[in-house]
């Protein structure tokens, strides 16, 4: 048993952390819209309006804050004009990002606010700037947000929605570096502040308009966007990361060896060092911090299921994905003075999914299941957390863990991301009176999951936590993540 020393200090204030920071993504991908959130008003699976009830369920119970939607790299191929009015008049189209497959438009604009109203978390809409026109984004704003007279808006009461939505968050593109246009920076930085001018603020909707940011390490893109954008064009930039051992060989989400599993904590962790370094660099520009980080594509990424389309993305999920979740999350946490968002890549039957279906069944992965253990963080304030710590083989640490307070609650979470090693976390509290403890955890063999046949397999169970004399005492099994709450006198 390894001990740490852990000091949390709930008077010292860091960062106020931003619920979106726990947000998802879904794109019109494999199985992530259709067959996944969408199954159609006639399916005999329970649904509202063709959107799946048990996973409507499932989102309201981490309370998701956000959904990104439609793309992804399917976002600069999109034409939202496709997506509306009766549905067998809808435009077919193909998905060329995503296995060639057709694409017939069922699921749009409308399905999508309805899906967001149903599970009560904000909209993310990613613009078309790729093969798109300025008029066609400015129109969608239009359709979306604008209550008046005018042909957008009247074009959406003949659709049905005779009040308009409200749409904060607006995705000026997709990873305009790669298959959003495999544009240079400083033509993007044009090509960005041209588009965002025309999608306007109307009928007493705010836009918060976030350019497409760098790239994993490609720190000179984000130089060049912080130069060439203040905080009247952008709100936030964007940063993808994706945790993968190599493009041509990633390996299979739930066969790997002890080595491959530490070498994934590592490539996980270096996030850190990311949004450090970004940070340092917007730091430079923007020392105010009135532009925000999303990091609006973040998991990680393996080989597909055997048997299953390449072009979907299909993969399993195991212990191991849970922990890189816990330590991702942490890291969010502690870096959300500048990160203002993170969305997980993706919801449902795609790459590092919440859910997976099956027909009518569906599973909560173990990633899942941490997203319910860190609910309590969104909206708190992250405090002064520190603890003792031990380099793994690979280089990451064993211990993750912060610390937020929100409605007189203090929240810790902590991962043992060792494989093999249990942990015992000391943590003295100060600037809380600290008066009694409830804690849940998820643990598991590393490479344990939930499938079909097997559905709860790994579930959240409670976790005996004491305090004794205002000093924390819990012990966590190799690979756990867990939540801590203190509750004050
Ligand atoms: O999440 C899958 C893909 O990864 C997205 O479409 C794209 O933005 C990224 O490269």
């Amino acid at each position: 048993m390894k001990k740490f020393s852990m000091l949390i200090n709930a008077a010292d204030v860091r960062s106020h952390i931003a619920p979106e920071i726990y947000g998802h993504f879904s794109e019109h991908l494999g199985r992530c819209i259709y067959n996944g959130i969408y199954v159609g008003e006639n399916s005999p699976i329970p649904n509202v309006r063709g959107i799946r009830s048990d996973i409507v369920e499932a989102f309201k119970n981490i309370k998701m804050p956000l959904l990104r939607w439609p793309g992804g790299c399917f976002a600069d191929e999109y034409h939202w004009k496709d997506g509306i009015g009766e549905k067998s008049q809808r435009k077919k189209m193909v998905n060329t990002n995503w296995g060639g497959v057709t694409e017939d438009n069922s699921f749009g604009t409308h399905e999508f606010m309805d899906l967001c109203e149903q599970v009560g978390c904000q909209p993310y809409i990613a613009g078309n700037v790729g093969s798109g026109t300025v008029q066609e984004l400015a129109e969608w704003v239009e359709y979306i947000t604008f209550d008046g007279i005018s042909p957008m808006a009247d074009l959406r009461r003949k659709n049905g929605r005779e009040k308009p939505w409200k749409l904060k968050y607006l995705g000026i593109g997709n990873e305009n570096w790669g298959c959003g246009g495999s544009m240079r920076p400083e033509y993007y930085a044009d090509v960005y502040r041209r588009f965002q001018s025309f999608c306007k603020n109307y009928s007493g909707n705010e836009l918060f308009k976030i350019a497409c940011g760098p790239s994993s390490s490609d720190y000179n893109w984000t130089e060049v966007m912080m130069k060439n954008l203040g905080e009247w064009h952008a709100k936030a930039i964007s940063l993808h990361y994706y945790a993968l051992r190599d493009w041509n060989n990633k390996g299979k989400a739930a066969e790997f060896t002890d080595e491959q599993y530490y070498e994934l904590m590592n490539t996980a962790n270096y996030m850190d060092e990311l949004i450090t370094r970004h940070t340092q660099i917007m730091d430079r520009y923007d020392p105010e911090n009135k532009i925000g980080l999303a990091v609006d594509e973040w998991g990680t990424w393996y080989d597909v299921e055997e048997g299953t389309n390449p072009g979907f993305l299909y993969q399993q999920n195991t212990m191991r994905d849970a922990m890189v979740a816990a330590l991702t999350l942490n890291i969010f946490n502690r870096h959300s003075g500048r990160v203002v968002m993170a969305n997980l890549a993706q919801a449902v039957n795609v790459l590092q999914a919440l859910v997976l279906t099956e027909g009518e069944k569906m599973v909560k992965t173990p990633t899942y299941h941490v997203f319910d253990l860190y609910k309590e963080h969104q909206g708190g304030e992250a405090v002064y957390c520190w603890s003792e710590n031990e380099q793994m083989a690979g280089g990451a640490p064993m211990l993750s863990t912060s610390a937020s307070v929100k409605d007189g609650v203090l929240t810790i979470t902590a991962a043992n991301c060792s494989m093999s090693e249990p942990a015992e976390i000391n943590c003295g509290i100060n600037g809380f009176a600290a008066a009694s403890v409830k804690a849940r955890i998820l643990t598991g063999a590393a490479r344990d999951l939930n499938d079909f046949d097997c559905p709860e397999k790994l579930t959240i169970k409670p976790l005996e936590a004491k305090l004794e004399n205002g000093v924390l005492k819990a012990e966590l099994p190799p690979c756990s993540a867990a939540e801590i709450r203190i509750f004050a006198e």
